[in-house]
């Protein structure tokens, strides 16, 4: 396993590293100040501020994600990392006591601006959580659509759609002989691709994980990350991980957040090679060399 997974790092590594235009952008995105052409940016987070009640849990974060990139989100446990990424599909406003201020920029408009349908958003951006959520007395082919369903969008070719979603999940050569089966029936790591098909079938532009993989078995993980590998030339991506090997191989860019006794921060952000290898930042340094968290 150890070796196996120290081939396919390195093998990640370096097609990272060969993408020399993805590290220059990098370079020009930290140096860009907040504020500043929007246009072009797939998913952009300005001065984004996060309360529960009267706790100020997240403060001042403005992160952008290319579009077609894979973004990791990491940093200890109560950072903010889960509060961020619910901010960028408004799910934080739907728990109770929470409060949020800031922008963020879906293709250039804020989707807090007065008279955004939340619905709508949730369809570009789509989410993936900590553990799989597939509804379980749905078949496999009724939890793939099953957004579709809830959005009351029409399916043009129900059959050519499922295969689609189920390829590009990584799930389709594994399920195609049994779709009507149940999806709470399959292995914990076919049900979170299970629950990837679903995000994919209303066609997101921005997909948002949580830890997708901390409940799953390695082997299960390495077939997450290829998913994600092959979903991002057409998917943006925001992860958040505990596992920074994880970040090493499946993301173009990290950001590392800290809550130093205050709220969260974004510490650092910058190409996941450059936050590797060299931090800016010594918190950073600390953190991704194991010293703390
Ligand atoms: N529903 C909530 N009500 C009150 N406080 C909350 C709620 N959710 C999170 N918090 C607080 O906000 C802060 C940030 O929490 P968050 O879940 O975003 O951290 P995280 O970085 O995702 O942590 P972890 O790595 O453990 O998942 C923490 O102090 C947490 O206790
Ligand atoms: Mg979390």
């Amino acid at each position: 396993m150890t070796t196996e997974s120290e081939e396919n790092q390195g093998d990640e590594m370096e097609a990272t590293t060969s993408k020399g235009s993805l590290s220059e952008i990098a370079a020009a995105r930290t140096q860009k100040q907040p504020g500043s052409n929007a246009l072009g940016v797939g998913l952009e987070a300005r001065g984004v501020h996060a309360w529960f009640g009267e706790k100020h849990a997240l403060a001042n974060v403005s992160l952008d994600f290319w579009p077609g990139t894979v973004t990791a989100l990491i940093g200890p446990s109560g950072c903010g990392k889960s509060t961020f990424i619910r901010t960028l599909n408004r799910m934080h406003e739907f728990i109770p006591t929470a409060a949020m201020a800031g922008e963020v920029l879906l293709n250039g408009e804020d989707i807090y601006a007065a008279g955004v349908d939340v619905t709508k958003i949730r369809l570009k951006v789509g989410m993936v959580f900590q553990k799989p959520n597939p509804f379980p007395s749905m078949t496999i082919a009724e939890n793939v659509l099953a957004g579709l369903k809830l959005a009351q969008l029409k399916i043009e070719n129900k059959d050519d759609l499922l295969e689609e979603c189920l390829e590009r999940a990584g799930l389709w050569a594994e399920v195609k002989d049994r779709l009507n089966t149940h999806g709470g029936a399959l292995s914990g790591g076919q049900q979170q691709r299970l629950c990837i098909a679903r995000a994919l079938a209303v066609r997101p532009q921005v997909l948002l994980m949580d830890e997708p993989c901390s409940a799953l078995d390695p082997g299960s993980t390495l077939r997450i990350e290829e998913t994600i590998s092959q979903l991002s030339s057409s998917v943006t991506i925001v992860i958040v991980t505990h596992n920074m090997q994880q970040a090493a191989r499946v993301s173009d860019y990290t950001a590392f957040f800290l809550s130093d006794g205050g709220p969260g921060q974004m510490i650092e952000v910058g190409s996941t090679n450059d936050i590797f290898s060299r931090p800016k930042d010594e918190r950073t340094e600390n953190y991704v060399t194991g010293r703390f968290g």
